[in-house]
C-alpha cells in the first residue's frame, strides 16, 4: 500500500497528518510512505525526520499523490478554485481519504469525492465509545487546544495569575471562569489551576460537575439543569429558551467577577451558543481577557471575531479558529496516533495491504463514503434521504 502525507495548504493550518514515529510504524509493516517536501516543516518536523523514519520525501504534491492508496490529511483536500493547487483532482480513483473533513458543516464535498469513487473516513465521526478512544481526534485536538487557550490568556491578561505574597505587597490570584467543561474545557480548568488562578466552570450538562469539582474548580449552578441536557454520545442538545435565559443570567454574574473567560460551548453540527453578549463583555472589569474557543462555529461571545485578537475598552478578545495549530507539534503527534490507531488494525503485516472492515463499529461510525457513495445516515439524513 501507498499512503500519501500532504503539506497542508487551508490557511492557517500548520499541523501535519503524519510524525516521524507513525511513519516508522507504518513502514515496519511493509507499508510504503510518501511524504510532500516540507509538509511538516509549519508544525516544526523536518523532511529529514520522516526521511529517518523510512519515508519517501516526494518533490511535490503530484508526486506524493503518484500511485497513492491511502491519503492522510488534517484538513480537506483543496479543490478547483480554492487555492492555487487543486489536489482532489490529483488523488487516485478508488484511494481511501482520511482526514478531518467538517463533515456535518462542509456537506458539498461529498459531489467532488463521488465521481472519484473515494472511500472517506470522517476523524470528526469516529464513535465516542472506550476501545475508539485511541483514534478520538476530536478529543486530542480539544486537549491541547483547551491548554494553549489558557497560556494565550496569559499572554494578554496584564496581570499574574497565581497569588504572589512580596515585600512589595501583595496581588490576588485571577478569576479564571471556563464555559462548556468538555475535553477542551477540563484541560483549561486542569491548565489553570497549576498557574494558581481561582477556577469555576460552566456546562449544561450537570453530569460534568463531579468533574469539574474533582480538578478544584467550582461549579456554575444553573436551575433546571436536566440529564436531558445530554445526547447518548455524550454531547449537549441544544437547550430551551426558558433555560437559556436563567443560564445567561448565571453566566453574566460570574463574568462580572471573573478575570479570564474561556469559552469552548460547542454543539456538534451546529453554530456555537452564543452565551456572552457585548453587554456582558462590558460589565468584565477593565483588563479582562476572553479566549473564544469556539471562533470557528461562530463564537460563544458576540464580540468575538475569527483569527482576530480586539480590545475594546480594556477587555481583550481573543478569537483564534484554529487552537490546536497554535501547539502544532504536539497536535500532529497525537493527530498522527489517532489516525495510525485507526487503520493499523486492517493493514496486513505481510504484506502491507489495507482492507478496511466496514462492519467493525469504528470504520461503520466514521464512514462517511464508500467507493464514491454516500453511506453514514447523518449524511445521507443531511442530504435529504
Ligand atoms: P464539545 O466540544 O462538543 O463541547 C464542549 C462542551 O460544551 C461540552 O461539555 C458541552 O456540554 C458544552 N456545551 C454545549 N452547549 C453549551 C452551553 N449552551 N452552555 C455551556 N456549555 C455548553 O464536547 P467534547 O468536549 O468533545 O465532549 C463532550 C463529552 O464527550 C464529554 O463529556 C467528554 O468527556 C465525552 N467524551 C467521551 C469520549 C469517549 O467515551 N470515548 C471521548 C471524548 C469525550
Amino acid at each position: 500500500m501507498n499512503v500519501a502525507i500532504l503539506k497542508e495548504r487551508r490557511a492557517g493550518e500548520t499541523r501535519v497528518a503524519a510524525s516521524p514515529d507513525m511513519v516508522k510504524k507504518l513502514v515496519a509493516m511493509s507499508v510504503a510512505v510518501a511524504v510532500e517536501k516540507g509538509a511538516g516543516v509549519a508544525a516544526g518536523v523536518p523532511d529529514t525526520a520522516f526521511a529517518e523514519a523510512g519515508a519517501r520525501i516526494a518533490s511535490d504534491v503530484a508526486d506524493a499523490l503518484d500511485a497513492a492508496d491511502l491519503v492522510l490529511k488534517v484538513r480537506r483536500p483543496m479543490s478547483a478554485g480554492e487555492g492555487e493547487v487543486d489536489e482532489l483532482s490529483m488523488i487516485p480513483d478508488g484511494a481511501t481519504l482520511v482526514g478531518l473533513l467538517n463533515p456535518l458543516v462542509e456537506t458539498g464535498q461529498w459531489d467532488a469525492y463521488a465521481p472519484k469513487g473515494l472511500t472517506v473516513l470522517a476523524m470528526e465521526l469516529v464513535p465516542r465509545i472506550s476501545r475508539a478512544q485511541s483514534m478520538d481526534a476530536l478529543s486530542s485536538q480539544a486537549n491541547l487546544a483547551g491548554y494553549k487557550a489558557v497560556l494565550d490568556a496569559c499572554i494578554y491578561y496584564k496581570r499574574a495569575m497565581p497569588l504572589m505574597m512580596t515585600a512589595a505587597g501583595t496581588l490576588a490570584p485571577a478569576r479564571v471562569l471556563i464555559l462548556g467543561a468538555g475535553v477542551a474545557g477540563l484541560q483549561a480548568i486542569a491548565t489553570a489551576r497549576r498557574l494558581g488562578a481561582v477556577v469555576s466552570a460552566f456546562d449544561v450538562r450537570p453530569a460534568v460537575k463531579e468533574q469539574v469539582e474533582s480538578l478544584g474548580a467550582t461549579f456554575v449552578e444553573v436551575e433546571g439543569a436536566s440529564a436531558d441536557a445530554e445526547t447518548k454520545a455524550g454531547y449537549a442538545r441544544e437547550m430551551d429558551e426558558d433555560y437559556k435565559r436563567r443560564q445567561s443570567v448565571a453566566i453574566h454574574e460570574a463574568l462580572k467577577k471573573a478575570d479570564i473567560c474561556i469559552t469552548t460551548a460547542q454543539i456538534p453540527g451546529k453554530p456555537s451558543p452564543r452565551l456572552i453578549t457585548a453587554q456582558m463583555v462590558m460589565d468584565m472589569k477593565p483588563g479582562s481577557v476572553i479566549v473564544d474557543l469556539a471562533a470557528e462555529g461562530g463564537g460563544n461571545c458576540e464580540m468575538t471575531q475569527p483569527d482576530k485578537v480586539v480590545s475594546v475598552e480594556g477587555r481583550t478578545l481573543v478569537g483564534f479558529t484554529n487552537m490546536a495549530s497554535r501547539i502544532a507539534t504536539d497536535a500532529s503527534q497525537l493527530y498522527a496516533r489517532n489516525l495510525l490507531n485507526l487503520v493499523q488494525p486492517f493493514i496486513d503485516k505481510e504484506s502491507g495491504a489495507l482492507a478496511l472492515d466496514f462492519e467493525d463499529a469504528v470504520i461503520e461510525g466514521c464512514c462517511a463514503m464508500r467507493d464514491g457513495r454516500l453511506v453514514h445516515p447523518t449524511l445521507t439524513a443531511q442530504q435529504g434521504g
